[in-house]
């Protein structure tokens, strides 16, 4: 794909990444998180930099440096991370949910940190659905808007997929396979990323630079030409 002289192909582009995983508050000082370094969501920001996109990165839980000239915004839970993507989705060109967002949450927060002495059996913790921000991304897209999910699958990793990505309205699912070491907090992956347009496009383990490359040139194909 012609990424131009520059390879600043996506100049004048505003896009929204989303990276890290969410944390939901069971007491003031314990939580039900998902694993995620964040390394995938911000190799997804440096790469737009320097492409020469206008980057918001919202980043739940990352211990990783901010990425120079993208504008960083820190939330803890799914629903911080939903209320700052969509509001940074409404005027972006492009969507990059790469964060691992925790589908449950404690249904009732406890307010004071539970003590294991108040009974002999620990009571369960009751779950709540979340809402689904990506979901929610494609349903609210703007148009000519390009949103992208990431999905992690165990078994039947391509039919997994492709159901969710029809599910979820998106115009791209890069889904990765997991295993015990395959991806968590490596510098590398592999993966394919499907197209609602039928495209199904693989990528080789490598760096998870090399993987956000690809996710933007895929990206800046679908994009509408941008205004002069
Ligand atoms: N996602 C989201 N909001 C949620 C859950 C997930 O925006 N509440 C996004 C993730 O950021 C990712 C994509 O949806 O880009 C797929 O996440 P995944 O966990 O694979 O999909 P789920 O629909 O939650 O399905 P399941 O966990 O049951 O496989
Ligand atoms: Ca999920």
């Amino acid at each position: 794909l012609a990424r131009g002289a520059d390879g600043r192909d996506l100049a004048g582009r505003h896009v929204v990444v989303s990276a890290g995983g969410t944390r939901e508050a069971i007491d003031p000082v314990r939580f039900i998180g998902n694993r995620s370094s964040g390394l995938q969501g911000y190799a997804l920001a440096r790469t737009a930099v320097a492409r020469g996109a206008r980057v918001t990165l919202v980043a739940a839980n990352v211990a990783l440096p901010d990425p120079a000239g993208a504008h960083v915004v820190p939330v803890g839970s799914a629903e911080e991370m939903r209320k700052a993507v969509l509001e940074a989705a409404g005027a972006a060109d492009a969507v990059v949910m790469a964060a691992a967002v925790a589908d449950f949450r404690p249904a009732d927060y406890q307010g004071s940190k539970i003590k294991k002495a108040e009974s002999a059996e620990p009571a369960p913790i009751r779950l709540a659905k979340n809402a689904d921000i990506l979901a929610e991304l494609g349903q609210r897209r703007t148009p000519g808007q390009v949103i992208v999910g990431f999905a992690a699958e165990t078994d039947d990793v391509l039919a997994n997929g492709r159901a969710k990505l029809a599910r979820k309205g998106s115009d791209l699912l890069v889904v990765n396979q997991v295993g015990e070491d395959l991806t968590f907090g490596r510098p590398d992956n592999a993966a394919v990323v499907l197209g609602a347009d039928g495209s199904h496009t693989e990528v080789s383990r490598g760096a998870k630079e090399a993987l956000a490359e690809t996710v933007w040139d895929l990206v800046a194909a679908r994009l509408a030409p941008a205004s002069p």
